[in-house]
Formats: structure tokens, C-alpha cells, sequence
């Protein structure tokens, strides 16, 4: 070869030399992703040096075991197979003597395990293997096969090249360890913080319901009174006695009243007591709930529905603390906290002149709005498993949801929230025969609309498209696979049904 044709290689042979190190730490540092990272490294490696093989081991402290944690020209199998204690092979030799090794030609070396199965027999290639080091700390191990032709230079080239970037590793591996104890950490300290705001019998974690643990907490020691507002079913009493019983006035009385359960007419001795003799059948005096409630806390339930009649009376209760029973001048006063509870649209009933525009605001200083559920669906897997364990235990059963009768489940919008899934999972543990439930014990009301299913797009698409499979399996088995019956069923149209069939190729003589 000519002294320039040499120079020349020289000249190629660096400037690659220098990209594949610049790749390598541009690589390194775009991300905390080890896998990943160390994948590109390996490839960047194996195109710019022309490297046949390469692997990234890196060390388990507990195992003391090196495994491959990126490779370049290994398959999966060989991968797998590419363990090696300290001291084993080259590689754990590497690794315990935290010195590079370089061997020649594999086929003349007997140290040279072959363990990853990688290699063929003679296939006359050298072997670099370099431990990542820092400072005295050994971290794994970076090894490299490589066939030697005049132009791609030598191995005192390659070793050079290889220890700058396996200090790179080394370095990037050190802070990505560090990054994943801040990591830990950090989701330590959360879902410590997630355990410092638990109420009481309420199961769920998702953030929303988080947001109304925190708010029952700072409100609970103080005397305000609360206005909690959700659908029905979402949790509402259960609140009301969380706070009653995180508030100082734990060991006082919590008194319930449901403002919408009792006639007009009765319900003002019912909350403030009446004298005997104060109406026909007033035989004897009697308290009311908010003298039962003295030193505790009164729930009014449903306080929309609170007669206009009523509304000053209780109105005078939250300003003055005062009020007389029935049929009688005597003042009593009172030292109750309020918590009142409403589903309904009290701005509209207000805006309608059923519910007066002075309590409604002396009522919502404090609105606490709980969630409905099909707002917050990570809650439902935990609550589904509280009520099977409840009521398995209630009834001596060990029944559980098959993955797809859960999907239904976890589908469903759930417009009566907890309770109806209270009630629904209680009715299978009770009703079912079976101990695993598929979708068919069900009740008809779960499964899924074809509207629902096409408005769903989030993150729940790709069971809804399982649901969705398996409902029309579900139908079409059900009319002899009679296509047009079975969109009736499903209130869709034979077009309809038509292309589902054909986009979860579903047809009966293929199943
Ligand atoms: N987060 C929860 N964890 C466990 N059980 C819950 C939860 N939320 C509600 N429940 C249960 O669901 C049922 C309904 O709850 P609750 O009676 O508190 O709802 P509500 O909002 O007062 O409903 P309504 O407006 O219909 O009176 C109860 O049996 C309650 O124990
Ligand atoms: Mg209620």
C-alpha cells in the first residue's frame, strides 16, 4: 500500500473513530433510558467501527451474576444465555481483575467461553473486552468482537476507542442509578403522602378522590359546616361521618337526617322537637335531631329538597345556634356542627325559588364535590375487589371476575357510582352459582351499548374493542349467527354489524 493510500485510511479510520465517540456521548445523554441507551451505543458501535458483535453487561450486586443489558448481532436466545459469575470467562475475568483483555483469535483461546452460543466455530475473529469502571468501582463490562482487515487499523486502535466509551457508560450508568434512587424516592414520599389522607371505610386512590381526602382533613377539625355535592351514590354519607369522626367532636353524636324522607308537615318536629300537647298526638315532648345532636354533628341529607317552609327555621339554626321545638317560646341553644348534603342543582333551585338564595350561601362556604365515578376509573378495580372480598366474607363464598367479565366492569359509566356497583357485586356474589364469573352471569344493564363503545376512544379503547368482539360473538351466537337479529339485539344496523364482523373477522365457520 502507498504511504498516502495509508494516510488516507489513517485519516478515515479517525475521523470515524471521533464520530462514533461523539455519537456515543450525544447518545448517552439524551435520556435517563439505561436499555435503551446502551441498545444505540451498541449499534452506533456496530455501524461507524464495523463491529460484528457487542454486548453491555452489567453487574447485579445482589446475584453478583453480569447480564447483558444491550447487545449489537446477538439474538434474544443468545442474550438470555450471556450470564457469567466474576471470575468466569473472559468476561467475569474482565471484571474481576477491572482490567481490558484482548485476545486475538477466540478459536486459540480456551479461556474463551462462547457462552451466548453467538459465534460459529473458526470464525477468526478478535475479541475486546473492557471493564466500566469509575474511579475504583466496577459496573459491568463492555465487550466487542471485530474481524481485522488491514484498513479497519488494529486492536491497540480499537482498545483506545473502546475505553473512552466505556467510561462513558460507566459515567452514564452512575448517573442513571442516582436518578433512579430520586425516582424511588420521590414515589416513596408519594404514596406516603397518599396514606396520610385516608378517611375511614373510603376506598380509592386516583387523584381525585384524593383531592376530597385532603379537603375532608382540613376542614375536619375546624367547626364549618360542609356542603358535600355529588351524584347519588358517590360516597356522600360515607364523607359526612369520615369528618364527624376525624373532627374534635368525635365522641359526640352523629345525628342523620334526610330531608327528603319525611312529610312537610312532620318534619319540623322531627329536626327541632315539639312540647307535649303542641299537635294532635304530641302525647308526650320529645326532642329533636339537632338537640340529639348537641355537642356532635347533624347530616341533613338531601337539603334540596328541604320545603321552602322550613328554610328560614334552619337558616336561624346555622347563624343564631338557636331554635324552639314545636308549640313552644322557650329558646334552646345549640352547639352542633352542620353537614348538609345535596345531588340535586341547588343554583337552580335557587334561580327557581325552591331554595333560598341567603342559605344557599351560608350552606356552600365549605362545598366539598365528590366525584362520580366513572370519573375517576383506576378507583374501580380496588373498590371491585373491596365488595367480592366484603361480601365473600358476608356469605362464606370465594367467587371473583374472570379478565373479561372485569373489562365489562371497568367499561360500564356506572350512573349510580359506588352504590351500584356495591349492589351489583353483592347480587353476583349472592345470585351467581359459579365461583368465576364470565360475562354472561352479568345482568343485560352492564354490557355495553354499540354508542358507548363508539364514542370510547380513551384509555380503556382497546378492551372496548375485546368488549366489543365479545358482545357481538355474544348476539350472534344468541340468533343462530342470523346477522340481521343480532344487530337488532345490539341496536345496531346489519351494515353495521356487517363490517364488525369483518373487521374482528368473525365468522362462524372459521371459529
Ligand atoms: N369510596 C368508597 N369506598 C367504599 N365504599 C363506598 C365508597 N363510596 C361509596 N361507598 C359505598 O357506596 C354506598 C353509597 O354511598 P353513600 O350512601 O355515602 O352515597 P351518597 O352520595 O350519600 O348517595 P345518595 O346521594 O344516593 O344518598 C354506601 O354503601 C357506601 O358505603
Ligand atoms: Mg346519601
Amino acid at each position: 500500500m502507498s504511504v498516502i493510500k495509508q494516510e488516507t485510511n489513517l485519516i478515515v479510520q479517525k475521523n470515524r473513530e471521533l464520530t462514533a465517540i461523539l455519537e456515543v456521548s450525544r447518545v448517552l445523554t439524551t435520556s435517563f433510558a439505561l436499555e435503551k441507551n446502551l441498545q444505540s451505543v451498541m449499534s452506533t458501535l456496530g455501524t461507524l467501527l464495523e463491529m460484528q458483535r457487542g454486548c453491555v453487561f452489567l453487574l447485579d450486586p445482589l446475584s453478583g451474576e453480569l447480564r447483558i443489558v444491550a447487545a449489537h448481532g446477538l439474538t434474544k436466545k443468545n442474550i438470555e444465555k450471556g450470564k457469567y459469575r466474576i471470575g468466569e470467562g473472559i468476561v467475569g475475568r474482565v471484571l474481576e481483575k477491572k482490567r481490558p483483555m484482548v485476545i486475538q483469535n477466540i478459536d486459540n483461546e480456551p479461556l474463551f467461553l462462547n457462552k451466548t452460543g453467538a459465534r460459529p466455530a473458526k470464525a477468526g475473529v478478535s475479541f475486546l473486552c473492557i471493564p466500566l469502571m469509575l474511579k475504583e468501582e466496577v459496573l459491568g463490562v463492555l465487550s466487542v468482537d471485530r474481524i481485522y482487515s488491514e484498513k479497519l487499523g488494529n486492536v491497540d486502535d480499537d482498545l483506545r476507542v473502546l475505553t473512552i466509551v466505556a467510561s462513558l457508560i460507566a459515567q452514564f450508568i452512575k448517573l442513571w442509578e442516582s436518578y433512579e434512587e430520586i425516582e424511588h424516592e420521590k414515589e416513596d414520599l408519594k404514596r406516603e403522602l397518599q396514606g396520610k389522607y385516608r378517611i375511614e371505610n373510603m376506598i380509592g386512590m386516583s387523584d381525585k378522590i384524593q383531592g376530597v381526602y385532603e379537603a375532608v382533613h382540613r376542614v375536619a377539625p375546624s367547626k364549618a359546616t360542609v356542603l358535600l355535592r355529588g351524584e347519588s351514590g358517590t360516597g356522600k354519607e360515607l364523607i359526612a361521618k369520615g369528618i364527624h369522626y376525624m373532627s374534635p367532636r368525635s365522641k359526640g353524636a352523629f345525628i342523620k337526617f334526610n330531608c327528603a324522607s319525611i312529610p312537610e308537615g312532620l318534619l319540623e318536629s322531627e329536626l327541632f322537637g315539639h312540647e307535649k300537647g303542641a299537635f294532635t298526638g304530641a302525647i308526650a315532648s320529645r326532642k329533636g335531631k339537632f338537640e340529639l345532636a348537641e355537642a356532635g354533628t347533624i347530616f341533613l341529607d338531601e337539603i334540596g329538597d328541604l320545603p321552602v317552609s322550613l328554610q328560614p327555621k334552619i337558616l336561624r339554626v346555622l347563624q343564631e345556634k338557636e331554635f324552639e321545638r314545636v308549640g313552644s317560646e322557650n329558646t334552646i341553644k345549640v352547639d352542633v356542627r352542620i353537614i348538609t348534603a345535596t345531588s340535586r342543582n341547588l343554583e337552580d333551585l335557587a334561580a327557581r325559588g325552591k331554595f333560598r338564595e341567603d342559605l344557599y350561601y351560608r350552606l356552600n362556604v365549605i362545598p366539598i364535590f365528590l366525584p362520580p365515578l366513572r370519573e375517576r376509573g383506576e378507583d374501580i378495580p380496588v373498590l371491585i375487589e373491596f365488595f367480592l372480598d366484603k361480601f365473600n366474607k358476608e356469605n362464606n363464598r370465594m367467587v371473583s371476575l374472570d379478565k373479561y367479565a372485569l373489562q365489562v366492569l371497568l367499561s360500564y359509566n356506572w350512573p349510580g357510582n359506588v352504590r351500584e356497583l356495591e349492589n351489583t357485586i353483592e347480587r353476583l356474589v349472592i345470585m351467581t352459582g359459579v365461583d368465576k364469573i364470565t360475562p354472561s352471569e352479568l345482568p343485560v344493564s352492564l354490557s355495553l351499548k354499540p354508542s358507548q363503545i363508539l364514542v370510547d376512544s380513551g384509555s380503556l379503547s382497546a378492551n372496548v374493542e375485546e368488549i366489543e368482539k365479545a358482545n357481538i360473538l355474544e348476539s350472534l351466537e344468541k340468533t343462530g349467527w342470523n346477522q340481521s337479529k343480532a344487530a337488532r339485539l345490539l341496536g345496531i344496523t346489519p351494515r353495521q354489524i356487517g363490517y364488525k364482523i369483518r373487521k374482528y373477522k368473525l365468522n362462524s365457520t372459521e371459529l
